[in-house]
């Protein structure tokens, strides 16, 4: 099968849907549900009509692009990402797996291949966690990993619960109805940029994933008295910012404590209140992402930073609160589908380095109820949620190249 990748137009499309943003380029926004986000599923939702696909979205906006099989009855080989973008961002970041695994599926078609089984893109409601807190959201009510009551309970910065905000969006119906069984894919395949260095520093143009690291998020609350930044004097002091900031730096020292290379936390918001100049901090909201390859060092750290927190708040009079918001399992890919990447990489010569992925990704949830693996592509200094965050057209093509490979091997 001689596959033609048309490595322009996966460049003009990335540019297009890099367009669709609430910031200015190179910076990209693309907050799930936002008009932005909309505009660009009504954009790739046009390109999928255009490619013969059968769409369909689910009550949470997943969306899935059927090219339909000799044998529509066999359950189909999946391949897809999301297109939402944390705030100030790149163009590459989920997108190169959605505009891929169409690419994958035109080649196909042009090549006048002809599946078995079916073959489906699917568009990944919020993997980012930006707007209700929660990444990987439609993918975990695909899997059926997320409780439903937690789901409806879910609510943005503005407090607008998710059955409001995706029924103004224009997705209804009942969640229940999302979750799909074990069962319902042969396969799927997620082709994604490393978001690390190590293919680059390799030289290595291909990764084939073979485990995803365990992630966690806490919300870190924390209570203590605000006042005038003249008039209260040191020791009288309940300052929750400087609480918080001694919290930030037990959980960076937590991690780097294990000594493992695996383990990684970060705290990537902190909301200070009332947030005056001349005011003494009252209150903070932070979080801590806490992650590791191991589940029992990411949930002993956890632990740790926990105690960490009761011995802060004590030290200093302040009340901290700790929420877990998700601690989820590692998940480990499927051979049936590494072997379909391994063969395909072979095929074509190309050298590939086994390798896990410290992101999470919609696969970690996919791999709950479908054979799951994912393929890894360098990005230049291993940059990702950054406006400089960069692919080359080449190692695009070369990705997508091995995925139609690989999308063709699983339908037989
Ligand atoms: C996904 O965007 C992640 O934070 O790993
Ligand atoms: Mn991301
Ligand atoms: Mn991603």
């Amino acid at each position: 099968m001689n596959l033609q990748i048309h490595s322009d137009r996966i460049t003009a499309e990335l540019e297009a849907l890099a367009s669709f943003s609430a910031t200015q380029a190179p910076a990209v926004t693309r907050i799930v549900f936002s008009p932005v986000d909309l505009q660009a599923r009504s954009w790739l939702k046009q390109r999928c009509a255009a490619a013969g696909l059968t769409v369909r979205e689910d009550a949470v906006g997943n969306t899935f692009a059927r090219w339909i099989g000799a044998e529509p009855a066999l359950p189909a080989v999946a391949s897809g990402s999301h297109i939402d973008a944390i705030p100030h961002s790149g163009r590459y970041d989920g997108t190169v797996g959605v505009i891929g695994a169409l690419e994958a599926i035109r080649a196909l078609q042009d090549a006048g291949f002809n599946p078995r089984r079916s073959i489906e893109l699917i568009l990944f409601t919020s993997e980012e966690p930006t707007r209700f807190g929660l990444g990987c959201l439609g993918s975990r009510l695909l899997s059926g990993t997320l409780d439903l009551v937690r789901a409806a309970s879910l609510r943005d910065a503005e407090g607008a619960a998710l059955d409001q905000v995706r029924t103004r969006a224009g997705f209804s119906g009942p969640l229940a109805g999302v979750a799909l069984p074990p069962g319902a894919y042969h396969a799927f395949v997620e082709l994604h940029i490393e978001q690390g260095p190590l293919l680059e520093r390799g030289s290595i143009p291909l990764g084939v994933v073979t485990a995803i690291a365990a992630p966690a998020t806490l919300h870190i609350e924390i209570e203590g008295e605000g006042g005038h930044a003249g008039g209260v004097l040191m020791p009288d002091r309940r300052d929750a910012f400087a609480a918080a900031a001694e919290i930030a730096l037990a959980v960076e020292s937590a991690a780097r404590s294990t000594g493992a290379v695996d383990t990684v936390a970060t705290v990537g918001i902190c909301e200070v209140f009332p947030g005056a100049v001349n005011s003494i901090p009252s209150r903070v909201r932070m979080t801590a992402d806490v992650r590791d390859i191991e589940l029992e060092r990411r949930d002993a750290l956890l632990a740790t930073i926990r105690e960490r927190c009761s011995a802060i708040a004590a030290a200093r009079g302040v009340t901290v609160r700790c929420e877990v918001l998700n601690a989820d399992a590692p998940a480990q890919s499927s051979p049936l589908v590494l072997d379909g990447l391994r063969g395909a990489c072979e095929k074509l010569q190309l050298s590939y380095k086994c390798m896990v992925s410290r992101a999470y990704h919609d696969s970690l949830f996919m791999s709950r109820i479908a054979p799951t693996a994912m393929l890894f592509i360098p990005c230049r200094g291993g940059i990702s949620h950054r406006p400089d965050e960069f692919a080359s057209a080449e190692d695009i093509a070369r990705g997508v190249l091995v995925l139609a490979n690989a999308l063709a091997r699983l339908t037989e």
